[in-house]
C-alpha cells in the first residue's frame, strides 16, 4: 500500500500547458536573453522531472537547481541539456556532477580546487560559473576575495581542467519596484565581470536576474535570466506582472474531497483548542489535508477554500492531516439541502471558479506564494494535466509521486 494520499481524495493538479505558456510568455518578454527555468525544490513543489521535461519542451535553454542530487536526478531521468547546480557542502563529492556534465557554481578558491580535482578524476574539463556576492550577503565571493578566485580559475583553465563559462550573482530586492539596491548590485556585478576579464577569463554568460529582475528590470537581464516562481504562474509580488505587461497563469491547483460533513449546534467548539465556536447551527466539512502536507497552521481561522463556486472559511486550527471548513450555501440550499461527503473543494488554484489563489493564501498566512506551493508535501499526489500528444485539446492526466 502506497504511503501517499489517494489521488481521488486529494491531489495537486499540475497544469503543464499553463507552465509551458508561462515559459513562452516570459521567453518572449526577456528576448534576446536566454532562459533558465529553475526547478529546484521539486520544481517549487510542482514535480521535478515532469516540470523539467515540460520546460525543455517549452524551449527552456537551461535548467537550474540548487543541489547536486537534484541535478543528478535530472540526468538519471535522461535530461542532457544545459544544467547548472549552485549549492553544495564542504564534504560533497563533486565528481558525479562533473562526470554528468553538469555546470557548477564556484565562489571560493577551495571550491575551485575541489572542482579542479574532480575534473582531473573524471578526465573532463569542468564548466564553472563564478559567483560574486553583489549585495545579498548570501552565497558568492566578496569583492575582496574575487581577484584571487579569478586568478585561481585562470590557472585552472591554463591547466586544462576548468572552463569558466559564466559569472553570476543574485538580486536581493528585484520585486520592489524602484529599489536602489538593484542598481548597486548591477554596478558591483559589472565591476566583478571586468575583474574577471582582466584576469584573462572569457566568461560568455553573465546572469543576475530572477523572475522579478527579468520581468521589470530589463537592464539586469544580460545573457541569461533564471526564472523560477513566474514560470509556475505566481507573481514574485503583487503587481509585478502588470508592471511587466504580461499575464501568467497559476500552474498548481490543490484540491480535495470533503471526507466528512456534519451539522453542529450553536456553541459547538471546533478543532484543537476550540479556537472557534459556532455562533449558530452550522454545517462543517472535513478537508483531508493538514500541516503534515504543507498546509500552514497559520491558516486556521484565516484562510478559505473554494466550494461550489464560492468560499468556505476554515474554522478552528489546522491539524496535521485535516482541517474543518464551514459550508454556507444559502442560494443552493433549497435545491440541494444536503452537502454530500465527496464534494470537491479547491484550496487554491488559478482563481477561475472563485477559488483562492496561492497569493491569497500567502496573504492570509503572512508568507509568500513561493512558500505556499513549495511546502505542499510528498504525501500529496501530483496529477499532471497536459494536452494529449496527438495535439488535440483533450486534457490527458498522468500521475507522479
Ligand atoms: C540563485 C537563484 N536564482 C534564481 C532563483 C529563482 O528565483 P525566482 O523564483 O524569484 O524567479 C532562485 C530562487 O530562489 C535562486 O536561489
Amino acid at each position: 500500500m502506497s504511503p501517499y494520499i489517494d489521488p481521488s481524495t486529494a491531489s495537486a493538479v499540475i497544469d503543464l500547458d499553463a507552465f509551458a505558456a508561462n515559459i513562452e510568455t516570459l521567453r518572449a518578454h526577456v528576448a534576446p536573453a536566454a532562459v533558465m527555468v529553475v526547478v529546484k525544490a521539486d520544481a517549487y513543489g510542482h514535480g521535478l522531472l515532469e516540470c523539467a521535461r515540460a520546460a525543455r519542451d517549452a524551449g527552456a535553454d537551461w535548467l537550474g537547481v540548487a543541489t547536486p542530487g537534484e541535478a543528478l536526478a535530472l540526468r538519471a531521468a535522461g535530461d542532457r541539456g544545459l544544467l547548472l547546480a549552485w549549492l553544495y557542502g564542504p564534504q560533497e563529492d563533486l565528481t558525479p556532477l562533473l562526470a554528468a556534465e553538469v555546470d557548477v557554481s564556484a565562489q571560493s578558491v577551495d571550491q575551485l580546487d575541489r572542482i579542479a580535482a574532480g575534473a582531473r578524476a573524471v578526465g573532463r574539463r569542468a564548466r564553472v560559473h563564478l559567483k560574486i556576492d553583489t549585495g545579498l550577503s548570501r552565497n558568492g565571493a566578496t569583492a575582496a576575495e574575487w581577484p584571487a578566485i579569478c586568478a585561481g580559475a585562470r590557472c585552472a583553465e591554463q591547466a586544462g581542467v576548468v572552463e569558466v563559462v559564466g559569472v553570476w550573482s543574485h538580486l536581493a530586492s528585484a520585486d520592489e519596484p524602484g529599489a536602489v539596491s538593484v542598481g548597486a548590485q548591477q554596478e558591483a556585478f559589472e565591476n566583478a565581470y571586468r575583474v574577471a576579464l582582466q584576469a584573462g577569463l572569457q566568461p560568455a554568460i553573465r546572469h543576475l536576474a530572477n523572475s522579478a529582475g527579468a520581468m521589470i528590470w530589463p537592464e539586469t537581464r544580460y545573457d541569461l535570466v533564471r526564472l523560477g516562481i513566474a514560470t509556475y504562474g505566481i507573481e514574485p509580488d503583487a503587481g509585478i506582472a502588470d508592471l511587466a505587461g504580461i499575464s501568467l497563469r497559476p500552474v498548481m491547483r490543490l484540491r480535495a474531497q470533503l471526507v466528512n460533513v456534519k451539522a453542529v449546534a450553536t456553541g459547538a467548539g471546533v478543532s484543537y483548542g476550540h479556537t472557534w465556536h459556532a455562533p449558530a447551527p452550522a454545517t462543517l466539512g472535513l478537508v483531508p489535508l493538514g500541516y503534515g502536507d504543507g498546509i500552514p497552521r497559520r491558516a486556521g481561522n484565516r484562510a478559505e477554500v473554494g466550494w461550489r463556486g464560492r468560499r468556505a472559511p476554515i474554522r478552528g486550527r489546522v491539524c496535521m492531516d485535516q482541517f474543518v471548513v464551514e459550508l454556507v450555501d444559502r442560494q443552493l440550499s433549497a435545491a440541494s439541502p444536503v452537502v454530500e461527503v465527496g464534494e470537491e473543494v479547491t484550496l487554491f488554484g488559478p482563481g477561475d471558479h472563485g477559488e483562492p489563489t496561492a497569493a491569497e493564501w500567502a496573504g492570509w498566512c503572512d508568507t509568500i506564494g513561493y512558500e505556499i506551493v513549495t511546502r505542499i508535501g510528498s504525501r500529496v499526489p501530483r496529477v499532471y494535466l497536459r494536452r494529449s500528444a496527438s495535439g488535440d485539446s483533450a486534457a490527458a492526466e498522468g500521475e507522479g509521486g
